[in-house]
């Protein structure tokens, strides 16, 4: 089978690391990829717009995959991330006659709109904290004002991970609703904002595979998307993942399967938007029970990692299945083990940083560790260098989460590039160090 994947992130490159262990499997593009992917497959100079470019440069693009597929005879798009599922790539694809795996871009807005979103789950009784929309100031500043609660305040777009503000005072809060719709520190997606309660304390992130009319859930995995150990400092897109959480019983997956991801692919259904592609709820364990934060419509980055080590199926199988509307015949099997992801991250980041520094020792790493490429590419002499804020993802399993971390730490403190941090708590239990 001829397969493209659409990305260039170091979940691409996990996916990509999945999907080449497939007997099915006879030709693997990435577009556009990054120095990981290469060495799985051809990696294609199809540079992705950013979010928010203009609609002629994103039309521009969807057009250019589309060609691109069909020209290489190509039997399966996975589209990875986020912005080209809102942009409406899959039924481009599909409307070409190309089979792709990933929500269409009506199903897409469970994350491309947070206000959508909200009051489909409000439709459909899925638990969520109580949120209102706003697209007016003054009304965004009084809400606030009046709250009784701690708040979140979010852009309604997607605003690659710059859009949700965690506050703890109404001062933070009216601070966040100017940042996004005064400043514009998120572009347009800031001009409607979601105002919610903040919940915890736990969060975890939830995924499933879906054809539209079934769901197959994967073990739960918890990101830190804090920079810095004990959860301090900016937000990142995730610093690092543990799977399953040590803190969870099988209850709490069965429950956020029971009244999350069912409900939420049933209801997509019933609404004429069938969800075929990766469900991901983004949820917090609370007293009331599991509760969404957001959907996402794709796989989790870098929860992605540390999930595809303990898949035992094939990916390929699942995701044909998933497109194809047969996700029922198929068998999907986890290992027991753990799996730990760290982020290996650039000086600076989540703020500005440098690139092109290079990096060492990836070669003396484990062969049972794996090393997820994400900001990192080969200069003209072959020298992996630094290309992002995320670097590198070092992804170890263990037949306990503990095994797992030693084995991801130990291998971590072998690679080297300047200024290059991580946490040092992924996965880290209550009397560890
Ligand atoms: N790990 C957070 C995200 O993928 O959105």
């Amino acid at each position: 089978m001829r397969v493209l994947l659409i990305g260039g992130g170091g979940r691409e490159h996990a996916i990509a690391w999945k999907l080449s262990q497939s007997p099915h499997l006879t030709n693997l593009y990435i577009a556009p990829g990054n120095s990981g992917t290469a060495a799985l497959g051809r990696n294609l100079p199809l540079p992705m717009p950013k979010t928010g470019a203009p609609k002629a440069e994103i039309d521009a693009y969807l057009y250019r995959v589309t060609l691109t597929a069909r020209d290489l005879g190509i039997d399966l798009v996975f589209v990875a991330p986020e912005d080209p599922l809102a942009w409406g790539l899959i039924d481009r694809l599909e409307n070409a006659g190309i089979a792709a795996f990933g929500p269409s871009k009506a199903a897409a807005a469970l994350e491309a709109s947070k206000s959508w979103a909200k009051a489909f789950m409000a439709r459909h009784d899925i638990p969520h904290p109580t949120t209102a929309s706003f697209d007016d100031l003054e009304a965004a500043r009084d809400y606030v004002r009046n709250a009784k609660t701690q708040l979140v305040v979010k852009a309604d777009g997607l605003a690659v991970g710059k859009g949700a503000i965690v506050t703890s005072t109404a001062k933070e809060a009216l601070q966040a609703v100017d940042e996004l719709m005064v400043q514009g520190i998120a572009g347009t997606a800031g001009s409607k904002i979601t105002i919610e309660e903040r919940i915890g304390p736990r969060e975890v992130s939830g995924h499933a595979f879906s054809d539209g009319k079934t769901f197959v859930p994967m073990p739960l995995s918890c990101d830190h998307k804090a920079v810095f150990d004990g959860n301090q400092g900016p937000n990142t897109g995730g610093m690092g993942v543990y799977s399953p959480p040590w803190w969870a019983d099988d209850g709490l997956a069965e429950e956020i399967s029971r009244s999350i991801i069912g409900p939420a692919v049933e209801g997509m259904r019933t609404e004429g938007r069938p969800f075929k592609g990766i469900v991901y709820p983004g949820v917090m364990a609370t007293e009331r029970g599991p509760q969404v934060f957001e959907f996402n419509a794709r796989f989790g980055d870098p929860e992605t990692q540390a999930l595809l080590v303990r898949l035992k199926s094939d990916l390929l199988e699942i995701v044909w299945a998933c497109a194809n509307g047969n996700l029922k015949d198929v068998d999907v099997e986890w290992s027991e083990d753990a799996s730990v992801t760290v982020a290996l991250a650039s000086d600076g980041y989540p703020a500005a940083y440098k690139t092109g520094l290079p990096i060492s020792g990836v070669e003396e790493v484990d062969s049972d560790v794996a090393v997820f490429h994400a900001g990192a590419r080969r200069d003209a002499d072959g020298t992996l260098v630094t290309a992002g804020g995320r670097v590198l993802n070092v992804t170890a399993t263990g037949k306990t989460l503990a095994e797992a971390r030693q084995k991801a730490y130990a291998n971590v403190e072998r690679i080297h590039f300047e200024g290059m941090h991580y946490r040092r708590d992924i996965g880290l239990q209550p009397g560890e160090s």
